[in-house]
């Protein structure tokens, strides 16, 4: 891949704020970030992949064993493309996932493998973002260094008002110049 030194992987996990993420894939595309995304299959269900390939003028990746246009694993070959992964929106699944380490699809394997600065964006019904096990993640995840952006309290797609709305888009582009300008 063909590198420069405003390079992100956009991460979008299966949730209803995943439309919002086309605003963020859009603005960083108009600051000259080059960008590729990676949709978990059930972020698909919520947003379609062309989407996203029309917003960041690439490719998206879905399936991990898929054909890499690129050399060796297709994780791999994404981890070395990004300086930075941010994953938006971020569920309670993904967040658990990375907690414990694993790697089931490939987003998570790339997030895994990857040494890089990671910005989760997590959206979530209130419930979910207080329960002990994801408060427990998230702390973890914290300690190891990953960035978190949100969740804010509002209006959620399940109709109630509390936390677990994802954050603005121009907080998540402040939160990811600050990492890129460091
Ligand atoms: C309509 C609908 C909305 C959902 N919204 C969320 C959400 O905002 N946050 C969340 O953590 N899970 C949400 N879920 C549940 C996730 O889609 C589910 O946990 C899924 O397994 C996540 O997979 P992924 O993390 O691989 O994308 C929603 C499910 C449905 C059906």
């Amino acid at each position: 891949m063909v590198k420069n030194d405003r390079q992100i992987i956009i991460g979008i996990t299966g949730g209803i704020a995943a439309y919002k993420t086309c605003d963020l894939v859009s603005s960083l595309i108009k600051q000259d970030y080059a960008i590729r995304c990676i949709m978990t299959e059930c972020a698909t269900k919520f947003i379609t992949p062309l989407t996203f390939q029309s917003l960041s003028q690439e490719r998206v990746f879905v399936d991990q064993f898929e054909y890499n246009p690129y050399k060796g694993p297709l994780h791999i070959s994404l981890v070395d493309f990004a300086q930075l992964i941010v994953v938006m929106p971020a569920t309670a699944n993904f967040i658990s996932k990375v907690a414990v380490g694993m790697a089931d699809d490939l987003l998570t394997s790339v997030v895994l493998s990857s040494p890089k600065p990671l910005i989760v964006v997590p959206a979530m019904n209130t419930e979910m973002w207080n329960k002990a096990v994801t408060q427990e993640n998230v702390r973890k995840l914290k300690e190891r260094g990953i960035i978190f952006v949100g969740p804010v309290s509002g209006r959620l797609s399940c109709g109630t008002t509390g936390i677990g709305h994802v954050a603005l888009v121009a907080d998540v582009i402040k939160a990811i110049n600050k990492v890129i300008e460091k």
